[in-house]
């Protein structure tokens, strides 16, 4: 593999972060290339549970170098908190194995007030953001007046833009009622950080594109997921980077040539946190089976924020549409352990909106949220499948559900999950 892409299927949290665990072993470099630290990626590695909002999961195997890519949106006090946290995990986290892009774009305090203060004043039409001041650092990037990575090499630069950029939101922030920042506070506190992060600042497309060349396996590592995407998600109630697999080139400074494996994560069932349209959603007794109570890690409350996942049946409408924009060579399937005690399984195949039928999602936003999912019923099973390990000592129900994914999406599934440990895994 020269270079393989992981990529979420669903709206996020299918489980990316496990399945680039899992694939980390096989990688010599592992790269994040779109969002920031609205990204919660849960990695089990024995009796430690590690959640990653902004380094690379392949941080977890020693002989990994990890990359922050030019298309990410670095908070350089977050991911210094983060850093600390993994190495008191016993991980090493030093320059030789970690390298941030110059060009990756920086969140500052004025993006995450600047988030707060747009989703208070969308009230009822909000977009439910993880509040971390991702749209705003994408807009200044995209504004042409972001700060990057590589601006922290040089303090006064550094100090005169954030100054700038400071009492600029202030302004934004006043004639909305919000409450102001202290642009000399916040670059003393960013002085400091940009400190402790020069030595990991390089440009990394170079240094992927050398590695690349010389037979390195590279592993990019998506966050958030393909209806999350700002071109083909359910807009406006998306991210504002390019979590799909034209985003990890451009997030990385990488040529097609070298991709020879897209593999897309869907969750078993479908997840949502935020608002935005779920056809298949699960209001009361099925949709809280599938949630969890939150007694288990793995149950479905935010790693980012903790709210309570919106749940419901799996839907191939959205699967078929991921593996079509991303280009699927093949799917993992994770959390098919979840399945087990359902009498019956429904698989969303297609959607009606005003008596027209859909197998791909309707072209606008209205009409999504109209829609009306067309499903399939599929026996269930009750045995617990966390310890299988061969396709074979699957009960035939989980076997069929499998197969019928697959055969609905045209696109192999290779690999299943049935269990948050690194050995918890079927191979088809
Ligand atoms: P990501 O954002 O795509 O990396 O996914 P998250 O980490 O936010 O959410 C996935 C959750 O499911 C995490 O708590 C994982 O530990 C858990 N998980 C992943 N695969 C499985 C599985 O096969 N079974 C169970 N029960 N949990 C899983
Ligand atoms: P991982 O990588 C699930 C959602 C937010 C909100 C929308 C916009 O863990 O799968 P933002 O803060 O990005 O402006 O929020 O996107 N969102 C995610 N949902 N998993 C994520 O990341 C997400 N990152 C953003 O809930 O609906
Ligand atoms: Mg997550």
């Amino acid at each position: 593999m020269p270079a393989t892409i992981v990529i979420g299927a669903q709206w996020g949290d299918e489980g990316k972060g496990r399945v680039a665990d899992w694939l980390a072993a096989e990688a010599d470099v592992v790269a994040r290339y779109a969002g920031g630290d609205n990204a919660g990626h849960t990695v089990v590695v024995g009796d430690k549970i590690f959640k990653l909002h902004l380094v690379p999961s392949g941080i977890l195997h020693d002989h990994v170098v990890c990359v922050l890519g030019n298309g990410m949106v670095v908070n350089p006090v977050n991911l210094l908190r983060e850093m600390d946290q993994i190495a008191a995990m016993g991980v090493e986290v030093s320059p030789e194995r970690f390298i941030i892009s110059s060009r990756a774009h920086l969140i500052t305090p004025a993006h995450v007030a600047l988030d707060s203060a747009s989703e208070k004043a969308l009230g009822n039409q909000a977009i439910g953001t993880t509040l971390r001041g991702i749209g705003p650092a994408y807009m200044d990037k995209t504004g042409r007046k972001g700060i990057r990575a590589g601006q922290m090499l040089n303090v006064e630069e550094f100090a005169d833009a954030l100054h700038k950029m400071i009492e600029e939101a202030n302004v934004t922030l006043s004639r909305q009622g919000g409450v102001t920042l202290d642009p000399k506070q916040v670059a003393l506190d960013y002085i400091d950080a940009a400190e402790r992060l020069r030595p990991y600042i390089k440009d990394t497309t170079v240094y992927l594109n050398t590695r690349l060349r010389d037979g390195a396996r590279v592993l990019c590592e998506g966050a958030q997921g393909t209806l999350l995407d700002i071109d083909h998600g359910d807009y406006p109630f998306v991210t504002s980077s390019s979590p799909t697999s034209g985003g990890a080139l451009t997030g990385l400074g990488i040529g097609p040539r070298y991709i020879d494996r897209v593999m897309g994560v869907a969750k078993c069932f479908s997840t949502r946190v935020g608002s935005g349209p779920m056809p298949t959603e699960l209001h009361g007794e099925l949709g809280n089976r599938l949630r969890g109570t939150g007694e288990n890690h793995w149950d479905e409350f935010g790693t980012t924020t903790g709210r309570p996942r919106r749940c419901g049946w799996l839907d191939t409408v959205v699967l078929r549409y991921a593996a079509a924009v991303n280009g699927f060579t093949e799917m993992f399937l994770t959390k098919l352990d979840v399945l087990s005690g359902f009498d019956e399984l429904k698989i969303a195949v297609a959607y009606h909106v005003d008596g027209v039928r859909y197998e791909y999602p309707p072209v606008t936003l209205a009409e999504t949220e109209r829609a009306e999912a067309e499903f399939i019923t599929l026996p269930g099973w009750h045995e617990d499948i966390s310890k299988v390990k061969d396709v074979k000592d699957l009960p035939d129900a989980a076997r069929t559900y499998i197969q019928k994914v697959a055969e609905l999406c045209d696109t192999p599934i290779t690999t299943i999950s049935v269990g948050p440990e690194r050995d918890q895994l079927v191979y088809i």
